[in-house]
């Protein structure tokens, strides 16, 4: 599966398929989302129609639970499969804590529910997502879509006192529309550059009206399966 690919892909590839021997028969998983999680989708679709691996899948996005069923995993919602043995999933940013920014691919919601859901979370990554400080990456925040112009104000005024060294915020566009999530919902991308105090301000964006939920994942992560460009992978 890995010949010709770019290095950047080697490395996804090469982390999702270390992060499948995290997976047991008859175990119930989180899917995530993204470039590196669909390299995983695929690998354990493969494990399915190969060998036989009895597996149940719990997508966190219509993108994933698309290309689940279509390499042959079974399906179900959260609410069917109730709690999990694990979640694998991509990011955008992870630090030495193992805490997260995620959302880049605007399912922070799906992934943040289905990831707490679960006894266990391991996220696949290229090592250019470690970083020593979180926030170079725009933080995605997703927020209902009405009066979604006075949450972005409220959170640039709540930005003010705290650890961060920018405050722009962004509506994310898809074309010349509003990125729409699964639920319906408005992404803003905060560009904060610097993030000194990510457990605070997670608390503190959640509890501002129109937030749903922040990309901030801070205790959530149990092991991160990083992968280079030559195929080399790395554990922590
Ligand atoms: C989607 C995510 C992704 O996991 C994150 O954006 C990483 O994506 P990729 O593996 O394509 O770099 O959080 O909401």
């Amino acid at each position: 599966m890995s010949a010709d690919l770019s290095p950047i892909d080697k490395a996804k590839f090469a982390a999702a398929r270390r992060a499948t021997d995290y997976v047991e028969d008859g175990m119930r998983v989180g899917l995530g989302t993204g470039s590196t999680a669909a390299w995983l989708v695929k690998c354990l679709g493969e494990m399915v129609r190969e060998d036989g691996l009895r597996l149940t899948g719990v997508p966190t996005s219509s993108r994933t639970a698309a290309l689940a069923r279509e390499v042959g995993i079974k399906v179900v919602s959260l609410d069917e499969a109730r709690w999990l043995d694990l979640t694998i999933d991509g990011a955008d940013e992870y630090d030495s804590n193992l805490n997260l920014i995620k959302g880049g691919g605007g399912a922070l919601l799906q992934e943040k529910i289905v990831a707490t859901a679960s006894d266990q979370m391991v996220v696949i990554a290229d090592i250019s997502k470690q970083v020593d400080t979180l926030g170079a990456f725009p933080l995605p925040v997703e927020v209902i879509p009405f009066g979604w112009q006075t949450t972005k104000v409220l959170i640039e005024e709540t930005l003010i006192g705290l650890d961060v060294l920018g405050r722009d915020t962004s509506l994310r566009l898809n074309g010349e529309r509003p990125y729409v999530t699964d639920e319906g919902n408005y992404i803003l991308d905060l560009h904060l550059n610097r993030i000194g105090n990510a457990r605070q301000l997670s608390l503190v964006l959640n509890q501002i009206p129109g937030v749903v939920e922040n990309g901030l994942f801070i205790d959530v992560c149990d092991a991160v399966v990083i992968g280079y460009g030559d195929g080399r992978v790395e554990v922590r």
